[in-house]
């Protein structure tokens, strides 16, 4: 069944857990993360990144999204990622997405806060939910490909200036009437090469000054105790995509693996492997932010 997102965070704030967000650039992740959903009775996100339109472009996997969605068992919100253009948002909310992430995070404040505050006024008009980004969430030098590529770091260890200032989050929440939002307190797009110096305080500070739902960007790859805390402390929608990839990738090599030298190759069962590794870490982690 096709949602809005701000159903589901709603319901995900009042009982205090988590919602999965699985960005699927192609149909082995949607197929994995739908099965996953409904074998947990779990609701669930599927997003489209902006930044892979080179993998697959909206056109071509929008419908595919919007069809798993609304045949499921369970709510499914149907979302843009890193939106980065005003353009890209409007043919998401054309296509019947039911939410929208505009991401100008990299800009100054107030132009962040005033083209916000446009979206939100246009995809409000239509029923569909906004969630925007304060503060900045970096993207590993490996496998960051959902998050902003210009922000690939090698060492992240050191974010103190990038995590989400509570007094302008309560400013441009109101002033924009975002429905969710992405704030940075330490997690990174991508694999991570270091522990992460997560300022989970951060969140409680800024849900004191604000109470809407927040996002965690970057989250896979985060402890389940600091997954637990993080929802307990306000985190109502994590991003999840690097890790369930990964899971993926090293599906195919063991199986490529386990063939006998000179066998033919099918891509067919290439598919299912990857299709299976990514329902068990998608089910993995669902199970988690459910369960905090
Ligand atoms: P990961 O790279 O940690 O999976 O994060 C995905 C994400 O935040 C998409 O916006």
């Amino acid at each position: 069944m096709l949602v809005t997102l701000k159903e589901l965070l709603t319901e995900a704030k009042a009982k205090q857990y988590a919602v999965g967000a699985f960005n699927v650039p192609n149909l082995e992740a949607i197929r994995a993360v739908v099965a996953a959903a409904e074998e947990l009775n779990s609701p669930v996100i599927l997003q489209h990144a902006e930044v892979h339109e080179g993998l697959v472009s909206i056109e071509e996997i929008g419908p595919v999204m919007l069809d798993y969605a609304r045949k499921a068992k369970v709510p499914v919100a149907v979302h843009l990622d890193h939106g980065a253009s005003f353009e890209m948002c409007v043919k998401a909310i054309r296509m019947g997405f039911t939410s929208v992430m505009y991401d100008a995070s990299s800009k100054e404040y107030e132009v962040n806060r005033d083209e916000t505050k446009e979206i939100v006024k246009i995809a409000h008009a239509v029923g569909v939910s906004v969630e925007a980004e304060l503060g900045h969430i970096f993207t590993s030098a490996v496998g960051g490909g959902e998050g902003r590529g210009s922000d690939s770091s090698e060492d992240y260890a050191d974010l103190d200036d990038v995590y989400t200032d509570p007094d302008l989050a309560k400013s441009f929440v109101e002033e924009t009437g975002v429905d969710c939002l992405a704030i940075g307190f330490g997690t990174v797009h991508g694999v991570y090469l270091k522990e992460p110096k997560l300022d989970l305080d951060r969140i409680t500070l800024i849900k004191d000054k604000i109470d809407v739902p927040f996002v965690m960007h970057g989250g896979s790859g985060v402890s389940e105790e600091n997954y637990k805390i993080a929802i307990k402390n306000g985190i109502c929608k994590i991003n999840y995509y690097t890790y369930m990839n990964k899971a993926a990738g090293k599906a195919v090599q063991e199986f490529l693996i386990e063939q006998d030298a000179g066998a033919p190759i099918f891509f067919d069962e290439i598919s299912l492997a990857a299709t299976e590794a990514m329902k068990k870490n998608a089910k993995e982690a669902m199970a988690i932010f459910m369960n905090p």
